[in-house]
């Protein structure tokens, strides 16, 4: 079976007494539902795909966070839903990027989450640097699951990242 040619991810996660917000919660839900309206009104179910998914690490005081894949902006936060159902008319990405195009979006990736975890753990505790956490046991405030999530996320990017770079080099 062939996947979508667009996938959106719509974070309507939700938390209670966290010093990171509530989540996406309500606002979440309500662009997942403007989006699958949109979808079935435009007979594009099988084309479109629209995922509820948990928190994506930004955690916006207003509107909800989407992931559109493809996409050279894939994270976007505080939409509110009309601003979801856009994402369905932006171009699509080229479909056989080149190494560099790879690298490119990797790297803004990386970047973007390394901001994103640097900006969850100075919530936890400000002032934070981008050294201190790299020893994040030296910070008891950085116990927190979403935290530790982001940052597992990055760990994963930048996996991928070097397993490419090295892939690209032998070839
Ligand atoms: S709760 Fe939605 S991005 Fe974190």
């Amino acid at each position: 079976m062939r996947g979508p040619r667009l996938h959106l991810f719509v974070c309507a996660n939700r938390r209670e007494g966290s010093p990171l917000g509530p989540g996406c919660g309500e606002r979440g839900d309500a662009a997942y539902d403007a989006l699958k309206a949109e979808v079935g009104a435009r007979g594009l179910v099988a084309r479109v795909w629209v995922t509820k998914t948990h928190c994506l690490g930004i955690c916006p005081p207003q509107g909800a966070t989407v992931a559109r894949y493809p996409s050279s902006d894939p994270i976007r936060a505080g939409l509110a839903p009309a601003e979801a159902v856009a994402l369905l008319d932006e171009p699509e990405a080229p479909a056989t990027p080149s190494w560099s195009d790879i690298e490119r979006e990797l790297t803004a990736i990386e970047e973007l989450q390394t901001k994103k975890v640097l900006d969850l753990a100075r919530r936890l505790r400000p002032g934070l640097t981008l050294e201190d956490i790299q020893n994040p046991h030296d910070f008891p405030e950085l116990d927190d699951p979403d935290w530790h999530y982001a940052d597992g996320i990055l760990t994963g990017v930048k996996t991928v990242t070097t397993a490419l770079r090295a892939q690209r080099n032998r070839g």
